[in-house]
């Protein structure tokens, strides 16, 4: 079970990869749906459905291309089955059901905020235990791992997640969709102190993230100015100052409380340049190259080559589209 084909279609990235051993990418193509959104200032999800109908099955004719490799040589078929948007899943694992039958190869469903995580080792030497986080557009998890396959959830966003939360901000702020770049970008020409945006701090909840009053106080400065380029930059310095500075505080007690060997980062927003300052440095910490923080499916296929080799049980044709998988 060497060569393996992964399929990624959680949310608006149409994406298939070959990926040798769990680490050789020999292809990784991924087709964003960003400008079908952008009118709406985030996805919207029976047009991501829609748009993956139609992109799935040339994206993955090009993941072959690109691999030099032909249906028949691919050994196995992974596929996210949640969490994400339940039309786009569907899209991804009933295209990956249909090859399996077809090819009678082995299926193997994977979530896609362990292969978010995944994406950040792939190809390194893990150390374990670890405290995993994913930072993304849906997602802000935080759990313990023991290795690669177990782990317990320590916390997560209890409203909009972070990556959300970047994406309404620069909706505040005029800013285009997806909101994280053009916030980095404006917040790398501002002032972070100009505006005392306070992470949520949450009683008794020492692990999990809250950024909806955030977006609230964001919401509550814009009304009240006159939205040049100067205040556009400083709020959003300030916004993501303040959003990174929770990140650290639940990160540092993680690190207290858990004593992990390492962090392992995922998701979107570890694109993000700024945000590795605010990661505590008292243990290693590994990332995912940018390729592999949005959204793709070679992370996809690395980790299902790991849990085939675990030889799982089930019937992967009954496998269920998940969107609510936690992590
Ligand atoms: O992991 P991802 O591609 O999709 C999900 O699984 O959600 O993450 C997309 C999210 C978006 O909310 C986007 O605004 C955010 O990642 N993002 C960033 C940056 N690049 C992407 N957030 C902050 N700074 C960035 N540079
Ligand atoms: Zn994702």
């Amino acid at each position: 079970m060497e060569c393996i084909l992964g399929i990624e279609s959680t949310c608006d990235e149409t994406a298939a990869a070959v990926v040798l051993k769990g680490e050789e990418v020999l292809s990784s193509v991924t087709s964003r749906q960003i400008d079908l959104h952008r009118q709406f200032g985030g996805v919207v999800p029976e047009l991501a459905s829609r748009r993956h109908l139609e992109l799935i099955a040339p994206v993955i004719q090009e993941a072959l291309r690109e691999a030099g490799r032909s249906l028949h040589e691919i050994d196995a078929i992974a596929v996210s089955y949640g969490p994400g948007l339940l039309g786009a899943i569907l899209v991804g694992l009933n295209t990956a059901k249909a090859f399996k039958i077809a090819l009678k190869k082995p299926l193997i469903g994977v979530s896609h905020l362990e292969a978010h995580l995944y994406a950040a080792i792939m190809g390194k030497k893990a150390l374990f235990p670890a405290l995993g986080l994913v930072l993304s557009g849906g997602h802000t998890s935080l759990v313990f791992m023991e290795d690669l396959s177990s782990w317990k959830p320590l916390g997560a966003a209890l409203d909009d997640a972070i990556g959300e939360a970047f994406d309404k901000v620069a909706r505040l702020l005029s800013l285009p969709y997806p909101g994280g770049p053009p916030i980095e970008e404006c917040a790398a020409r501002g002032n972070k102190q100009a505006f005392p945006f306070k992470p949520a701090t949450l009683k008794d909840r020492p692990f999990d993230f809250s950024y909806s009053g955030l977006k609230t106080s964001v919401m509550h400065a814009v009304s009240r100015l006159e939205l040049d380029a100067e205040a556009r930059c400083n709020i959003a310095a300030s916004f993501q100052h303040a959003a990174f500075e929770s990140v650290r505080t639940v990160l540092e007690r993680a690190v207290f409380a858990y004593k992990p060997a390492s962090l392992i980062l995922g998701g979107g927003v570890t694109c993000n340049q700024a945000l590795r300052s605010y990661i505590p440095k008292e243990v290693p910490t590994f990332w995912p190259t940018s390729p592999m923080s949005i959204d793709n499916a070679a992370m996809v296929a690395g980790l299902g080559y790991h849990k085939l080799a675990a030889k799982p049980a089930g019937d992967p044709l009954a496998l269920q589209a998940t969107p609510r998988l936690p992590l």
